[in-house]
């Protein structure tokens, strides 16, 4: 068996958790590769509402695993808060949610890096959710990171206070900067216990070992491609490999062992954070899409910068993930337009530009943009893509033929049944 890939297309809070818990039905373990409580995913069935941050989206559905990757870094203090919050749906997390023993674990000197490193930054600040994020990869790639393995061994409070020592000392340098770790700690060390609890595996090899056993795996991605460290709108992006290629490193997955890669896209498109975003809409449209869309961050519940749907961009996107088919979200949101606008390409400098180009930060670009029909109605009762209204359709068939890859689900609202397949 292969692996499939489900990520975000855009600047994270496309919709991976919804579609995730759609799919998850069709099989037998969910995997989250990379990120960490800087995600927020939300599910929505039955009348409630879930934000899962490190969780994978597959929770809610009993007969299914869901694995915590090694690529992703988990903060135990907000892992506890999601496992108490999920207490009262009766989920056996000892027996559904695996743990990567090569997953990084975030400190709460992480978090006070972060806080401190984003304060530094000043008007040039990413826009961090700082839940830690930057820091903990820092340690990961610099070799001094702490592991969910690490919790289980005799010297963990040493090689603990070893790390802190040194976080202390960078943290020095920011001198207005004040902080109350012992605060922090005690939480943190009362979460670690809680992590004991649950099954930490070697990923890798389990993983594998299911493919072998004829398992279906679907990957769920955090963040969006846009926020890639190598690909996205650097240096406003997160720390880790958001793409297709952080399924391989941040699950132990072979490039030959990836089956389909289902790239998820809103209708239009979103930031939150600080960084470019070419088709950003300043104006009265943005604050519609925004109002509409209920455009809210799910970890922080920042107001989300909002515009029109950004072809090169996406298209840039699908090269880099390989991307085999598409799901795109939120189409209800855009039924207050009359007219909905696509941007097919960039001037800059005068020059009509196709790709995205490496510098998006300090130039100035000129969207060009496709005036297309709206549907101008109500798309959150509809049941079935075939009753749609024709300029939807037309949408569709338009940014299939723009993209050159089919748009399998369309989904018309936040909830599980408000999916549509094509
Ligand atoms: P994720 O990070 O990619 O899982 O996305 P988020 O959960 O951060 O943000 C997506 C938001 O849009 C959530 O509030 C969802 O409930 C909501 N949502 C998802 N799909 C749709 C849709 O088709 N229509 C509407 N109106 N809301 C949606
Ligand atoms: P999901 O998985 C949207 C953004 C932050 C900031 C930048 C770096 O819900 O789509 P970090 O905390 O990683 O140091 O922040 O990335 N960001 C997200 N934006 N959705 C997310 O995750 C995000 N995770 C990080 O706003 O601009
Ligand atoms: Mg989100």
């Amino acid at each position: 068996m292969k692996v499939d890939v489900l990520l975000g297309l855009q600047w994270g809070d496309e919709g991976k958790g919804k579609i995730v818990d759609v799919l998850t039905p069709s099989y037998d373990i969910i995997a989250r590769f990379q990120g960490g409580p800087n995600a927020g995913h939300t599910l929505e069935f039955e009348g409630i509402k879930h934000v899962l941050h490190t969780i994978p989206s597959g929770i809610f559905h009993s007969e299914v695993i869901n694995l915590v990757g090694n690529g992703v870094v988990i903060d135990p203090v907000v892992f506890k808060a999601e496992l108490d919050k999920l207490q009262p749906f009766g989920i056996n997390f000892q027996e559904r949610l695996l743990l990567s023993k090569k997953a990084h674990l975030i400190l709460p000197t992480h978090k006070l890096l972060d806080a401190a490193s984003e304060i530094a930054k000043g008007k040039n600040k990413i826009g961090s959710t700082l839940k830690g994020i930057g820091p903990t990869y820092m340690d990961k790639t610099g070799r001094n990171g702490l592991r969910v393995g690490d919790i289980f061994s005799p010297h963990f409070k040493e090689k603990y206070n070893a790390l802190v020592e040194k976080h202390v000392g960078i943290l020095e340098h920011h001198e207005d900067f004040t902080y109350d770790l012992s605060a922090l700690e005690q939480p943190w060390f009362e979460a670690i216990e809680v992590l004991k609890s649950l099954q930490a595996v070697d990923s890798e090899h389990y993983l594998n070992n299911a493919l072998l056993a004829g398992k279906k795996v679907l990957a769920e991605g955090a963040q969006g491609t846009m926020l890639d460290i190598d690909f996205g709108t650097y240096p406003f992006v997160t720390s880790s490999n958001t793409v297709t290629a952080g399924t391989c490193t941040g699950l132990g997955i072979a490039p030959t062992k990836i089956g389909s890669v289902i790239g998820i896209f809103k209708a239009y498109c979103t930031r939150v954070g600080s960084g470019p975003f070419p088709t950003e809409l300043l104006d009265s449209t943005g604050e519609l899409m925004r109002k509409e869309g209920n455009e809210f961050g799910a970890t922080t519940g920042r107001p989300r910068r909002c515009g029109w749907l950004d072809l090169v961009q996406l298209r840039y996107a699908i090269m880099i993930n390989g991307v085999t088919e598409l799901a795109m979200m939120k189409s209800d949101v855009l039924g207050i337009f009359e007219h909905i606008q696509v941007c097919t390409h960039y001037i800059i400098d005068g020059q009509k530009v196709d790709e995205f180009p490496y510098d998006v930060t300090d130039i100035s670009i000129e969207p060009v943009y496709e005036k297309l029909e709206g549907w101008h109605c109500d798309l959150t009762e509809l049941e079935d893509f075939q009753s749609a209204p024709a300029a939807l359709k037309a949408y569709v068939s338009y940014l299939e033929a723009q993209l050159n890859i089919p748009i399998r689900v369309i989904s018309v609202g936040p909830d599980r049944k408000q999916t549509l397949q094509n």
